[in-house]
Formats: C-alpha cells, sequence, structure tokens
C-alpha cells in the first residue's frame, strides 16, 4: 500500500462509515471522525501501558486531510510519542483501505494527550511501582 507507516505504528481499531455518520453535505461528519480517533487512540493506549484510568486533555495537530465516504472501510493506526509522570502522548493517523486494490488514502492525523487517574486526580502513574511491574510482565 501506498504511504507507508512507520513501524512502531500499531493498528488501533477500524470503522464502516454508515448514512448516520454523514453530515449534511454527504461526507463523514467531523465529530464523529474525533469520537472515532479518541477511543481509537485510547484502546491503543491502554493496550501498551495496561492500565485505563485516564482522560484526554489536549487534541492537538488535528489535520483532515480527506474526506470520508459511505461505505469507506476506516483503519486507525496509533503509536505512543512520549509519556511524562502521568501523561502521555499518542499520535494516530487513519486511513480509508481499498482491501481490493491495495490503495490506500490518509483521512486524519492527530495528537492526543491522555491523563493517567486514581481517585479523580492526576496519579504519576508512569513513575509508579505498578507500571514498572506491568512492564516487567511484559517481558516475561
Ligand atoms: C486532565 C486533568 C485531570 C489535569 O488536571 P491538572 O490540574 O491540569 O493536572 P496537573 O497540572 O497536575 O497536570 C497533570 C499532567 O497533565 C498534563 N497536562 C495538563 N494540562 C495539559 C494540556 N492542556 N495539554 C497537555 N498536557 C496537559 C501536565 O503536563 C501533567 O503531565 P505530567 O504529569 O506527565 O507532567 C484536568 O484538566 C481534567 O480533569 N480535565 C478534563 C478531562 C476530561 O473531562 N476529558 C474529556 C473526557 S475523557
Amino acid at each position: 500500500m501506498a504511504d507507508t507507516l512507520p513501524e512502531d505504528f500499531r493498528l488501533a481499531t477500524r470503522h464502516i462509515v454508515m448514512e448516520r455518520d454523514l453530515n449534511a453535505a454527504g461526507n463523514l461528519f467531523g465529530g464523529t471522525m474525533l469520537a472515532w480517533l479518541d477511543e481509537a487512540t485510547a484502546i491503543s493506549v491502554i493496550e501498551r501501558i495496561g492500565y485505563s484510568d485516564f482522560v484526554t486533555v489536549a487534541m492537538d495537530n488535528v489535520n483532515f486531510k480527506a474526506p470520508g465516504h459511505r461505505g469507506d472501510l476506516i483503519t486507525f493506526y496509533s503509536r505512543v510519542v512520549k509519556t511524562g509522570s502521568s501523561s502521555i502522548v499518542a499520535e494516530t493517523r487513519a486511513y480509508v483501505e481499498d482491501h481490493a486494490t491495495g490503495a490506500r488514502r490518509e483521512v486524519i492525523t492527530c495528537r492526543i494527550t491522555y491523563v493517567c487517574l486514581k481517585d479523580q486526580q492526576p496519579y504519576a502513574y508512569f513513575k509508579s511501582p505498578e507500571y514498572a511491574g506491568w512492564r516487567a510482565r511484559q517481558t516475561q
């Protein structure tokens, strides 16, 4: 497929664009795309850090590159860019992929920052023994 992704991007999720996802002009509604992007990135982050109690704090560099259309199969790929104490930044790119021809069209890119919480407060998960323990178990 064209437009090769760096290899640290991993498949996060897929969606098919349905009639209900379209805006008045017949394109994929941007708000729906952002919700899918947030969900895909959160799934990817959960898989990579072994923790799921976090909130979205910022979405940066949102770049709608091409419209989505009814029937498009949209695939989301994501990678971790950096971790702080409680925060993690991930980059996600989505493509419309034609599995018959192998063609791929980039539709959106974005960076999302999440903040880990414990008892509803920011939690320095990436400095915690909990995270160190999770990482150690991944290499066993
Ligand atoms: C996310 C939230 C808990 C952060 O609270 P806060 O008092 O600003 O927290 P802190 O100042 O202690 O910062 C915590 C971390 O968030 C990061 N952060 C805070 N605001 C940020 C922003 N706008 N962009 C990027 N990172 C940010 C800080 O850099 C810090 O990172 P680190 O621990 O890795 O160094 C709070 O802003 C919040 O609850 N926001 C609403 C979240 C929400 O409802 N999201 C939508 C649904 S998921």
